[in-house]
């Protein structure tokens, strides 16, 4: 090639580059910024199954706002399954005429209007697990109906999905939801069957990483052709796990069962651990009449900034005496959240001598040396203080949990 023509011929490269970037869906991406911090927010299914309807929708985001959840950080307003009515002629997706009969536009209006925001679900197969019209070979089509519509958030489900490769199918739908052009998080909901903390980083701002969740502290229940899991069968199926997750992308433990039957005690640590393991957090219960306990434990300031640390670095368990286990998360400013977790059936008695511990993370390269640099704690259910100078001291109920603040004195 001459000198004369090589600006020509860079110009020319130069522009078959930016065109195969602009049109191929092989260079899509998912929108960024949607969940630099784990998504808040509250979703229809954990209470209300397929009996819902846009006046409960309005009411929960109504109650969202008067009762604080709103201030607190909860901002999804996630409609679950069976809102579906038909497809048309065209094999355009409507809801259900009787039970949204003013429309989604007008319900996403409703919520904006608050300061909320509104998710919907679909399923990558041909029908939803609640036997509704599912996504398959509309995904394109579904996405521009939900951009129309005023969507924010998309949970995509995995029933009847036999024969489906799970990453090229929930590709599709990231995809899709470029190509219709508003921004909406992406909450892939295939229950870690695929391993999808392995693909999904680029693909979904989260990832469901085991089944269903049930209220009972340490439980499998049967729900027939499944099994859904207690508290703690979900906290032991993160194992192995954090190193998958960070900003923009989420292990997702399902949607909390706070308020739904557990203890008081049961909710605290159930909260607890999906603080600090950077979990979502999207509430399952009915939060237009809740106890104030419950509204508590959800609207914990201390418990949340813990979750929503920017930092975005999940807690794994570095110590295990007889029923307490003891879990690390590291925060952004060089701070650290302690979770405490009486798992055994008995009251137990916390004696940690910070002094024999240093802590070493080989995924965020962060340690704690508390014999050399002090700390000084808040734990965030009682707001009792302390410091690591001295031995931490407690009686923990059954089930009950210490959620700790550290914040270095020097
Ligand atoms: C699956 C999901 C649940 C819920 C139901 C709806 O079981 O895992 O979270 O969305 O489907 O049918």
């Amino acid at each position: 090639m001459t000198q004369a023509l090589k600006p020509l011929w860079l110009a020319a490269t130069a522009l078959a580059g930016s065109l195969a970037l602009w049109s191929g869906s092989a260079h899509a991406q998912k929108f960024d910024g949607l969940a630099a911090t784990p998504q808040m927010g509250w979703n229809s299914w954990n209470t209300f199954a397929c009996d819902i309807n846009e006046q409960l929708i309005r009411d929960t985001a109504d109650a969202m706002v008067a009762n604080g959840l709103k201030d607190a950080g909860y901002v999804y307003v996630n409609i679950d399954d069976c809102w579906h009515g038909k497809r048309d002629d065209k094999g355009v997706i409507h809801p259900d005429p009787v039970r949204f009969p003013s429309g989604m536009k007008a319900l996403a209006e409703y919520v904006h209007d608050r300061g909320l925001k509104l998710g919907i679900y679909s399923d990558a197969g041909a029908t939803t697990c609640g036997g509704k019209p599912g996504s398959r070979g509309h995904e394109y089509q579904d996405a521009i109906t939900y951009a129309e519509w005023g969507i924010d958030y998309i949970k995509y489900d995995w029933c009847d999905t036999k024969g489906l490769n799970s990453a090229a199918a929930y590709t599709t739908m990231r995809d899709a939801i470029r190509a219709a052009g508003r921004p909406m998080l992406l909450s892939i909901c295939e229950w870690g069957d695929t391993r999808p903390w392995e693909w999904a980083k680029d693909v979904g701002h989260s990832w469901r990483t085991t089944g269903d969740i049930y209220p009972c502290w340490d439980c499998e229940f049967s729900q027939g052709s499944f099994s859904a899991w207690g508290v703690t069968r979900i906290l032991d199926k993160q194992a192995g796990l954090r190193q998958h997750a960070g900003p923009g992308h989420w292990n997702d433990m399902d949607m909390l069962v706070v308020g739904k039957g557990l203890s008081e005690d049961e909710d605290r640590a159930h909260f607890s651990a999906w603080a600090m393991l950077a979990s979502p957090l999207i509430l399952g219960n009915d939060v237009r009449s809740m106890p104030a306990t419950t509204r508590r434990i959800l609207t914990n300031a201390g418990a949340i900034a813990v979750n929503q640390d920017r930092l975005g670095v999940p807690a794994w368990r570095f110590l295990q005496t007889g029923d307490l286990e003891y879990w690390a998360k590291p925060l952004a400013d060089g701070d650290w959240a302690l979770m405490v977790l009486n798992r055994g059936a008995q009251a137990a008695p916390v004696s940690f001598d910070w002094g024999a511990y240093h802590i070493n993370d080989d995924f965020s390269k962060r340690t704690a040396d508390f014999k050399r640099q002090p700390y000084a704690w808040t734990e965030v259910w009682s707001g009792r203080r302390g410091d690591t100078t001295r031995k931490l001291s407690a009686q923990l109920p059954s089930h009950g949990v210490l959620l700790l603040r550290l914040k270095s004195k020097t």
